[in-house]
């Protein structure tokens, strides 16, 4: 069932010289990083920014790996000329970033000047060194007093939403490439309310179909307004998905692995894509059926110009002898620093099963794809050969599957720079540049250099 990868992290290639027929070479194939605002920018006080349910989650003892917060991450809010002269220089074409609601919009709806300003400035630095923005609206970082309403189980939620994408997009119109709506709903949905890992830490899973139905109807709201006010730009949304293979070739092994991938992708993408609920969500977890009105699944499909993926690993499962799958990790294969599987084949598997499962499967973005590793600084070098025969391998995986027919339009590094990893905080590091979280310096890691030389050399050829 296993594919033989390699065990060791130096194993691979630690070039980054993609084949010469590689869509890689082709220079309409976006190549860029991806940020998210909690995870970058610090200042959480500054400017009138009010707290946001990660504030409240990371101060909550016991919730974050030795305590670390948000407080301070890169420092990003003050760094961020520099930090664009950096994204600059490893001449990536576009770089993918969000914006935090709490820094953009008070209780009463009311614009905060600064914060708005903050990320029009930010945006201009981008698109004066030509770089393609692309602007997530929600990663996760929602004002705590929209928590204090009921956060995402409270149906007003979406229509916050919605009156927050209004602002944005009048405001940031003509600057911004691409618009995502959401990040990884999964993750706000699942671990912010059955398992609890990420804030606002909730625990029960009848609420997590609830929360997700309110998100992704956040989501089908805001996309005619974003249409509208931003006429030029197009309109997605980012996924997460997850490969999940059976145990053995038992019947029950293979239910087992049907119902993750149902739980991880279809729960999110038959929604949008079908304009269905998958019903054997609810043999996973009878009775949590949300409450859903007439229309909304109408809202909810509504047309999209592009499906943006965030793909890390597989997860390996067998029966829970009922009516659920649990987890088999397989011993021997090759890990990240947050213990997550490598596993290229599951990103090749799940693009062109979703090319064939979604007859409208609409062009996509990688929007997220990178790993962890325990990465340090020995006379100014950071050597991260894993990363670089990661990154290889999964570039391979999508130009397998865009020679397939999938339509693949580019592709987003997880991360520009070392950052605040959620529940994880700054112990796991996803940058192609080192992070020096005691002196913000920034560092290029070998995997940055290499494609920083790449994309000059295809830059240069005519
Ligand atoms: C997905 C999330 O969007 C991002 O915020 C996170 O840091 C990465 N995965 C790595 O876990």
């Amino acid at each position: 069932m296993f594919n033989d990868a390699p065990l060791s992290p130096n194993a691979g290639d630690h070039s980054f010289s993609p084949p010469a027929d590689s869509i890689l070479r082709r220079k309409d194939f976006l190549l860029g990083t991806a940020t998210a605002s909690y995870q970058i920018e610090g200042a959480i006080h500054e400017d009138g920014r009010l707290p946001s349910i990660w504030d409240t989650f990371s101060a909550t003892p016991g919730k974050v790996l030795n305590g670390d917060t948000g407080e301070f991450a890169c420092d990003h809010y003050h760094r961020w000329q520099a930090d664009v002269e950096l994204l600059s220089s490893l001449n990536v074409d576009g770089y993918r970033l969000s914006i935090a609601w709490p820094r953009v919009m008070d209780e009463n709806g009311k614009p905060n000047r600064k914060g708005i300003d903050f990320y029009k400035t930010l945006l201009d630095g981008l698109k004066a060194k030509g770089l393609k923005t692309f602007v997530t609206l929600y990663h996760w970082d929602l004002p705590q007093y929209l928590e204090d309403r009921g956060g995402w189980l409270n149906r007003d939620t979406a229509y916050r939403f919605a009156d927050y994408a209004e602002l944005m997009s009048r405001e940031l119109a003509g600057k911004v490439d691409a618009w995502m709506t959401l990040n990884e709903p999964w993750c706000s949905a699942f671990l912010g309310y059955a398992s609890g890992h990420h804030a606002p830490g909730r625990t029960n899973i009848r609420y997590a179909p609830q929360a997700m139905h309110h998100l992704l109807l956040g989501h089908g709201l805001a996309v005619p307004i974003l249409r509208k006010n931003d006429p030029g730009s197009q309109v997605g949304i980012v996924a997460n998905v997850g490969r999940g293979t059976a145990n053995t070739d038992s019947a029950a092994d293979q239910r087992a692995a049907h119902l993750f991938e149902v739980q991880h992708n279809a729960w999110v993408l038959d929604p949008l894509l079908k304009k269905q609920i998958p019903q054997d969500l609810f043999e996973l977890w009878p009775g949590a059926e949300p409450l859903v009105l007439e229309g909304d699944l109408e809202t909810i499909g509504a047309p999209l110009d592009f499906l943006g993926l965030n793909y890390y690993f597989r997860t390996n499962v067998k029966s829970d002898g009922a009516h659920g799958f649990v987890e088999a990790p397989p011993a021997g294969v090759e890990r990240t620093q947050m213990g997550w599987e490598v596993y290229p084949l599951g990103l090749q598997e799940l693009l062109i099963g979703f090319h064939k499962t979604y007859p409208n499967l609409p062009p996509i973005y990688i929007t997220e794809n990178g790993m962890a590793s325990d990465d340090q600084v020995v006379d100014g070098e950071v050597i991260d050969n894993q990363r670089l025969s990661f990154l290889n391998r999964h570039l391979a995986a999508v130009d397998t599957a865009a020679k397939a027919g999938v339509d693949i339009r580019g592709y987003f590094i997880w991360s520009l720079m070392d950052n605040f990893e959620w529940a994880f905080g700054y112990e796991r590091r996803f940058g192609i540049v080192h992070v020096d979280y005691q002196t913000q310096k920034r560092t290029l890691k070998r995997s940055a250099q290499l494609v920083a030389k790449f994309l000059a050399d295809r830059r240069a050829q005519s």
